[in-house]
């Protein structure tokens, strides 16, 4: 018998998304899409993306080719198929469209916080041309074997593919958020070339509208979202946002796989944001950092005072009311607070109000700063995190690494990512934060101050800082565990 093996020709994906970094990035999609490609890359998969040609991304593509001209089609205008390489080294399309995405802005709404009227058409291009690509009369000769669509942006690629005929790829439909839906009048349907029959309940319809993510999780052959707990927590009400019943419906085709991170960006020994590097072997520069920080966010310089951290958009979703509800309780602990983010513009108001009317111990920025929020991260002794519902959530997961361990509501991927902090976990070393079971200013404030308590202790604290510091978030396991589902669809 001869034990030859046959050298496995690398499985070819086309993985669509909104977003990616570095070309675009407005939250943790973005990131996913920058990071999980590469790290498939680096395991041997010829992976590809699939993005629209925003203003940014052009500019960040200058030698982009073009590759194929599409004609106008049902409602679509024409567009080009740009073929270009991330830096980073991922390829990519990209979906050249000046009437559709060449304007400044966010991807998806404009300066009011409104969505753009025509994002029907937006994503539903980027939606059909990833379904041509990955079907049989794709203009190109590389062939994917599975499209990865990501969040509602993607979820009518599964609907145009089961709609053609001939040879297609196999799709796997990933939620990043449930919450976010696609939902769009019925006369949408038949503006973006779905067929009529596609309308009905097992199909792409949504209670009497068209849902680009009902679609997606209808017709794709593979469900996944990004952490185990989030997995089941969407197969009921509240989470599923309406979806619950199909999902409850596809559970055997539906699985949580829990986000990497980019560990060469994120890490403190390394990275050129902060203002002094650490480590675990030696945790000195934490100080500098916070000193730093309270500089540049206008608190008090006070060395012994803990620093609570926050960076994330301003909603409803993050908890955002919820610390400003507590943070009276917080502050007379006493603690300082710095929150980075933007987001809803009331919150934003009723944020800043509260920094103005407590100079010194509690302080705002509105924007978007990467540098910043490496010092956040760096600089804070606890992170917040008191989300309503966390997919997976990235946060969390950087605080643990820069010793600054997370306060936390314990829903989805917080749960699956921090040890909570309990007689136990403690005994053994391995608690690395602090998990609080209903998302009130109450439970925040009390867990808050729990860990407060530990922080005047130094070496418990230590413990903690260090168990969080030495943990692997890095994508290798979980991009294996994409790919082990890659092939279990094209065996
Ligand atoms: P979500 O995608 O729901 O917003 P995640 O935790 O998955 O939440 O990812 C958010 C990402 O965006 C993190 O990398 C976070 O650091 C980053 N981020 C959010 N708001 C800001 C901001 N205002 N400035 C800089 N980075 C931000
Ligand atoms: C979404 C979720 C967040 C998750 C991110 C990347 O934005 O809100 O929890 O980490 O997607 O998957």
């Amino acid at each position: 018998m001869t034990n030859r093996r046959t050298p496995r020709r690398p499985l070819r994906v086309l993985f669509l998304s909104s977003e990616a970094h570095p070309l675009i990035k407005t939250g943790g999609l973005g990131e996913i899409s920058g990071a999980l490609p590469l790290a498939l890359r680096e395991l041997g998969a010829d992976v590809r993306l699939l993005i629209p040609g925003y203003p940014e991304v052009l500019a960040r593509l200058e030698d982009a080719k073009p590759v194929h001209r599409f004609a106008r089609r049902h409602g679509f205008p024409e567009c080009t198929l740009l073929s270009a390489e991330i830096p980073g080294g991922v390829p990519a399309f990209i979906i050249e469209s000046a009437s559709l995405y060449r304007r400044p802005g966010s991807p998806y709404v404009d300066d009011e916080g409104q969505d753009w009227p025509d994002n029907a058409r937006r994503f539903g291009l980027l939606s059909r041309i990833g379904a041509i690509l990955a079907g049989k009369s794709s203009p190109l000769r590389w062939r994917p074997q599975i499209a990865h669509c990501n969040d509602w942006h993607t979820g009518l690629t599964p609907a145009y593919l089961h709609f053609m005929s001939g040879p297609r790829a196999a799709t796997v439909m990933s939620i990043h958020n449930a919450a976010f839906q696609g939902v769009f009048p019925p006369t949408t349907v038949r503006e973006l070339g779905l067929p009529a029959t596609s309308f009905q309940v097992d199909g792409v319809e949504y209670y009497g509208s068209l849902s680009f993510l009902k679609a997606g999780l209808f017709y794709a052959d593979r469900i996944t979202t990004v952490s185990p707990t989030y997995a089941e927590e969407i197969q009921s009400a509240p989470l599923g946002f309406g979806l619950q019943g199909l999902l409850a419906g596809r559970a055997r085709v539906l699985s949580g796989i829990v986000n990497g991170i980019d560990t060469a960006v994120w890490n403190p020994a390394r990275d050129s944001l902060v203002a002094a590097k650490f480590s675990a072997s030696d945790l000195s520069g934490k100080a500098a950092n916070k000193r730093a920080l309270q500089e540049a966010m206008g608190l008090d310089t006070d060395p012994g005072v803990p620093l609570l951290g926050m960076v994330s958009r301003i909603t409803e979703q993050k908890g955002t009311d919820l610390v400003i509800e507590a943070a009276g309780a917080m502050l007379a602990l006493p603690a300082q607070i710095a929150i980075l983010g933007s987001g809803d513009h009331a919150l934003e108001r009723a944020l800043i109000a509260y920094a103005r009317a407590h100079p010194g111990k509690a302080a705002v920025q509105i924007g978007f700063h990467e540098g910043l929020a490496h010092l956040i991260e760096a600089g804070a002794d606890i992170f917040l995190m008191p989300s309503r519902f966390e997919p997976c959530g990235l946060n969390q997961m950087y605080s643990q690494l820069y010793g600054t361990p997370p306060v936390a509501h314990a829903t989805g991927g917080l749960v699956d990512t921090i040890v909570d902090c309990t007689p136990g976990s403690l005994a053994e070393g391995t608690a690395t934060g602090f998990l609080f079971r209903d998302a009130t200013a109450d439970d925040l404030a009390s867990t808050v101050a729990l860990a407060v308590d530990l922080y005047r202790q130094p070496e418990t604290w230590r413990r903690i800082q260090l168990a969080g510091m030495v943990r692997d978030f890095s994508w290798r396991a979980s991009a294996r565990r994409y790919l082990e589902l890659y092939q279990s669809l094209v065996a």
